[in-house]
Order: C-alpha cells, then structure tokens, then sequence
C-alpha cells in the first residue's frame, strides 16, 4: 500500500467493521432484533426485509426502485435532497432516512409523489447553472437521469442563473459550483485516513457552497480523485487531465434509464 494509499480513504470503502462477540444477554437480544424479518407493502407489492434496515436499500432487494439523489449507500444519510419522498401509512416521508418496520405501507410511485419529484428535480436544475451537452458528467449524472425519468422538458420556475465561482486550484479536481447540488456526498464519503474532510460546507442557507481543501486535495492518488468524481451526482466534481475518454451516447444512463437495472431484477 502505497504512502497516500494509507492516507486517504473513503468511508464506503473501508473495511467490514468486526463486530465483536456479544458478551451480555442484552447484546444477545440486540443481535437478535437486528435479525428480525418484517413484511411491508409498496404500491401493494408484499416485501420483506431485515427489521431496521434503510428503506431505500430493502425496497431495492425488493426489486422497488425509489428515486434518490443525496443518498450514498453505506453512508450515514442526510436526507437533503428529498427526491425519495414516499407516503408511509398517508404521511409524506423521506426513504433514505427511514428504516423498515412491519406493516408499513408504503406509496412510491402514484402521481402526486412523481410530480413532488419532478418538481424538486426542476427547482435544482433553475438554481444551478447545468449545461448538459457540454458537461463531462453528462450521460453518467444522476440529475440529469432524473431529468429523463420524470420527463421534465423545460422547467416551470425561472431561472437563478446566479454565477458560481469554480475552483481550479488543486492539482487533480475540478470544483464547478455551478453544478453542485448541495447533497453533500463528497462531505460525507471522502475523508483522510485519520476522518479530516477533504470537501466541506462553507456558508450557510441560500449561501451554502462547496469547498476543497487544497493541501489535502493534492496529496489524493489519481483513483482517490475518480473517486470523488464518482461520488458526485452531477458534473460538479471533475478530474483533470481526462475528459470525454467515454464518448456521450456511450455512458452509463445513455443506455438504461436510472433506476431500471433494479426493477429489472424481479421482472
Ligand atoms: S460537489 Fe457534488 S457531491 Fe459534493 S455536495 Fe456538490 S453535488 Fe454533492
Ligand atoms: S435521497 Fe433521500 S433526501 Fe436525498
């Protein structure tokens, strides 16, 4: 393993934490629960998951794809973008920040839940400045593949066309604001070994932007530097030097529409 290698990490790909063996009756009952099967319906459809597990990850073992955005699976979840809005038993919810327990029920995709969506996809794109064609995330970012899921054409709100700085300082990454959505994914997954923040919040509210930490940016590998790219949702975090090696009409939501490879698994 290389000096930078130990250095950086990120949280998704560290290593199984080992659970150490119970000792008490009560740890023996915790385990016990963690185990437990219950039964939820979504849109009518019977599921089963783990008692406790995140929403988002058992209606995807379940063949149900919600929509998300800000969610990272493995990650502790934010719940900021609000694109996975359910109803659970009539109440509007977020999925991402839910866990499963017996005898919900859950509504994922009937028309007023579709149509928050759409709405909360075209409030993103007027409140940045999101050039598709000539973006390098094109194909492969997940707004965008939104974009397409709810058929959203032109979006109803004008737009803020605010201008963003970018940040071209550190050696490896590309920093465009214009793009960012504020998920905080790159806050929330790239870290140094020893948990500092390579991405942060500066600012707050309508303010709020994307910062990169320069010195620790560019200590980053050229694979810790994809990584950060990939964590991204849209085109906001870039890799120099490398662009468009994947030509557009070749990428990943070029070929299959968001969500599919999951509901494709019980169909
Ligand atoms: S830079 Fe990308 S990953 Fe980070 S907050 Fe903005 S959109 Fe999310
Ligand atoms: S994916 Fe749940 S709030 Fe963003």
């Amino acid at each position: 393993m290389s000096f930078f290698d130990r250095i950086f990490k990120t949280n998704k790909d560290s290593s199984p934490v080992t659970v150490a063996e119970p000792k008490t009756p009560e740890e023996s009952n915790i385990t016990t629960v963690m185990s437990e099967k219950v039964k939820f319906s979504i849109d009518g459809k019977e599921c089963l998951a783990d008692k406790g597990e995140n929403l988002v990850e058992a209606a995807k073992a379940n063949g149900v794809y919600i929509p998300t955005l800000c969610h990272l699976e493995g990650i502790k979840p934010a719940g900021s973008c609000r694109i996975c809005n359910v109803k659970i038993n009539g109440r509007f919810m977020t999925a991402c920040t839910t866990n499963v327990a017996d005898g919900m029920v859950i509504e994922n995709s009937t028309p007023d839940i579709e149509e928050l969506r759409k709405i909360i996809v075209e409030t993103l794109f007027v409140s940045g400045n999101h050039y598709c064609p000539a973006c390098e995330k094109s194909g492969n970012c997940e707004l965008q593949a939104l974009g397409y899921k709810f058929t959203m054409l032109v979006p109803r709100f004008p737009f803020e066309f605010e201008e963003k700085a970018v940040d071209a300082c550190s050696d490896k990454l590309y920093i465009d604001r214009n793009r960012c959505v504020l998920c905080k994914r790159c806050v929330r997954s790239i870290k140094t070994e020893d948990g500092k923040s390579i991405f942060a919040f500066k600012n707050r509210g309508h303010h709020a932007m994307i910062n990169l930490d320069h010195k620790l940016a560019n200590l980053m590998t050229d694979e810790q530097a994809q990584e950060a790219m990939d964590t991204c949702p849209v085109g906001s975090i870039l890799k120099k030097e490398r662009g468009f090696v994947d030509p557009i009409g070749s990428r990943k939501f070029d070929k299959t529409p968001i969500g599919s490879e999951i509901e494709s698994v019980t169909k």
